[in-house]
C-alpha cells in the first residue's frame, strides 16, 4: 500500500509526448528527447505533474515503436542514454515525473530473443514466444490481428515452418508470459530502466498479456475485431492467468517506492477494467470508454458514473479522450455530434474546450494528449497517413508561426499542417482568448482546489446539460457543461469562478452550445 505522499498520481495531470512529433532539437526533422528537456518549460507553464513517452527503445519503427529490438537503449533517432539522463534530471528538477512506454507483450521479430527462437525447435528461447509447431497448412485457431488489415494472427515462419502469434503486425511477435524465463526478463528490464529515475511506466495492451492457454477459437470473433478481442476470447471475463503477471509487476514497482504503472487496458467494461487496478495490481487502468462515445451528455454521464461506481470510493478512474491512435477533439464530431468518420470531422474548438473541461475537472487522473491544449485538428492527406488512419493525431506540434512551425530547422518526418501552424503555441500563449490559456486555468482551478483534485462527485445530467458536483470537505464545486446542440440557462449556485460561452442576465446563466461554468458554494 503506497502512503498518501506516494499516491502523488491521484492529484496529478498527465501529459503525453509522442516523442517523434513534440520538438526537434537536431534539425534531422524528428523529435527527441533534447527537444522534450528543451521545451518542458512549457509544460511546466500549463501545469502539468507528469509525462508519458511514447516509446523511444530501439525498433525497426514499423509500429511507431511499439516493436522494440531492444528493451535495455535507446532508438538513436532519439537520443543516447544520457539525453534520458539528461530529460529525466530536468523534468526532476521541476517537479515533473516521467514515465516510459513499455511493451511487454511482444517484441519487434528482430529482437534477438525472437531471432534465436525462431532458429529452431530445440532452441533454449523457443518458449519465449508463443508457437505452435504442428498445425498444418492452416493457422492454428481463428484470433485475429488488432490489426484489420494484417488478418489473422498467426504467420509461419519459414525456418521451422511453425506458426507463431503476432497480435498486431507480422513483425510484432507475442512473448509468451507462461515462462517463468520471459517474465523474470521482463522484470529485468523494467529494474534497469527504474535504476535511471523514472517514475514508472505505460503498459502497452497489459490485458493481452493473459492468454488462453489452450488456445481455443475464439467464438466472438467479429470481423473487425478491437483490441480487446485479439488473442482473449470475449465470452470469458479474463483468463485468470492475466492477474499473477499483473502482480508480479506490482511487486517489481513496489522495490522503487512512488513508482507507478499505468494499464493501456483497452476493456470498454467497467467493472473488468475495475479489475486492473485493485489492491496490488496496477496504480492506474487507463478508461477508453469515452473515447468511443457520440457527443452526448446522456452517454458520457452514464459511462462516468459506471466507472466511478466501478471502482468506488478507494479506487481512482484514469481517464483518456485521445492519443497518438485515436483522432483529436477538435475534430472527432460531426456538427450534430455524431462520432465523424476519420478524416471527415469539421474543427470545433468549443467542443474540443468542453471535452478538455469534462477531462480535467472530474473525478480522476486526467490523461492529455500534446497538442490538445491547442485543439489542434486532426492532420488530412500527406505521404505519412498510414493505413489505419492512426497518424492524423500524429503531426509535429506547432511551437510558433515560423516555417515548419518551430518544431524542426530541417524538414519534418511528417508535414505540419497549415491549420496547426495558425494554433501555434507561442501565439496561443500570449492570446488572452486562446485554448491554450483556457487550460492552463482549468490545471490551475483544479490543483488550487482539492475537491477538484480529489472530492468525491455526483454527476447528472438535464436537459443536456452535464453536471459535476464535487465536495471536499466544506468545499463544493459545481461545473456545468452544455453539451446540447441549443443554448441553455441554468441558475448558478454562487458567482462563476470561471465561464466560457455564456451570458449573464439577472443571476441566471445563459450557456451557449460547449458553454461552460464553474462555481464554488
Ligand atoms: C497500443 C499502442 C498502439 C500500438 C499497439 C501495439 O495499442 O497504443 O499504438 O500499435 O499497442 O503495440
Amino acid at each position: 500500500m503506497q502512503t498518501r505522499e506516494q499516491q502523488w498520481w491521484r492529484g496529478a495531470v498527465a501529459y503525453q509526448v509522442y516523442v517523434p512529433s513534440f520538438a526537434d532539437s537536431i534539425g534531422d526533422g524528428v523529435g527527441d528527447l533534447d527537444g522534450v528537456s528543451e521545451r518542458l518549460d512549457a509544460l511546466v507553464w500549463l501545469g502539468v505533474d507528469v509525462i508519458w513517452l511514447s516509446p523511444i527503445f530501439e525498433s525497426p519503427m514499423r509500429d511507431g515503436g511499439y516493436d522494440i529490438s531492444n528493451y535495455h537503449d535507446l532508438n538513436p533517432m532519439f537520443g543516447d542514454l544520457a539525453a534520458l539522463d539528461r530529460l529525466i534530471e530536468a523534468a526532476h528538477e521541476l517537479n515533473i515525473r516521467v514515465l516510459l512506454d513499455w511493451v511487454p507483450n511482444h517484441t519487434s521479430t528482430d529482437h534477438p530473443w525472437f531471432v534465436e527462437s525462431a532458429s529452431s525447435t530445440t532452441n533454449t528461447k523457443r518458449d519465449w514466444y508463443v508457437w505452435v509447431d504442428e498445425a498444418g497448412d492452416a493457422p492454428p485457431n481463428n484470433w485475429q490481428s488488432c490489426f484489420a488489415a494484417v488478418g489473422s494472427a498467426w504467420s509461419r515462419h519459414p525456418i521451422t515452418g511453425a506458426w507463431y502469434l503476432h497480435s498486431f503486425l507480422r513483425e510484432q511477435a507475442d512473448l509468451n508470459w507462461d515462462n517463468p524465463a520471459v517474465v523474470a526478463a521482463a522484470h529485468d528490464v523494467m529494474r534497469f530502466w527504474l535504476d535511471r529515475g523514472i517514475d514508472g511506466f505505460r503498459i502497452d495492451v497489459v490485458h493481452n498479456l493473459g492468454k488462453d492457454p489452450d488456445l481455443a477459437d475464439n467464438p466472438s470473433i467479429i470481423v473487425r475485431p478491437t483490441p480487446e478481442t485479439a488473442g482473449r476470447r470475449l465470452d470469458e471475463d479474463h483468463w485468470p492467468n492475466l492477474w499473477h503477471k499483473i502482480a508480479g509487476i506490482r511487486s517489481v514497482l513496489d522495490e522503487y517506492p512512488g513508482t507507478i504503472a499505468v494499464g493501456e487496458s483497452y476493456v470498454l467494461d467497467a467493472g473488468r477494467l475495475a479489475e486492473y487496478t485493485r489492491p496490488g495490481r496496477l496504480h492506474l487502468a487507463h478508461d477508453f470508454t469515452l473515447t468511443e462515445l457520440d457527443w452526448d451528455a446522456t452517454a458520457f454521464v452514464a459511462a462516468i458514473d459506471a466507472s466511478n461506481r466501478a471502482v468506488g470510493e478507494n479506487g481512482w478512474p484514469a481517464w483518456i479522450l485521445s492519443s497518438h491512435d485515436h483522432g483529436r477533439l477538435a475534430t472527432r464530431w460531426t456538427t450534430t455530434g455524431a462520432l465523424a468518420p476519420p478524416g471527415t470531422g469539421v474543427a470545433d474548438t468549443g467542443r474540443a474546450e468542453a471535452a478538455l473541461t469534462l477531462l480535467l475537472l472530474m473525478r480522476g487522473t486526467p490523461f492529455l494528449f500534446q497538442g490538445e491544449e491547442l485543439a489542434l485538428p486532426d492532420a488530412t492527406g500527406g505521404a505519412n497517413l498510414d493505413v489505419d488512419g492512426r497518424s492524423r493525431s500524429r503531426a509535429p506540434l506547432p511551437w510558433t508561426n515560423e516555417t515548419n512551425a518551430g518544431f524542426t530547422a530541417g524538414t519534418p518526418w511528417m508535414a505540419v499542417p497549415e491549420t496547426a501552424r495558425a494554433l501555434n503555441r507561442q501565439h496561443q500563449r500570449t492570446n488572452p482568448d486562446s485554448t491554450l490559456r483556457f487550460i492552463r486555468d482549468l490545471i490551475a482551478l483544479r490543483r488550487d482546489h482539492r475537491a477538484l483534485r480529489d472530492g468525491s462527485q455526483q454527476i447528472s445530467v438535464d436537459d443536456g446539460v452535464l453536471h459535476l458536483d464535487r465536495r471536499h470537505g466544506e468545499q463544493h464545486i459545481v461545473v456545468s457543461i452544455n453539451m446540447s446542440l441549443e443554448p441553455r440557462t441554468i441558475d448558478p449556485i454562487s458567482t462563476p469562478l470561471l465561464t466560457r460561452g455564456t451570458a449573464t442576465a439577472g443571476g441566471r446563466v445563459c450557456l451557449d452550445p460547449n458553454g461552460i461554468v464553474v462555481t464554488v458554494a
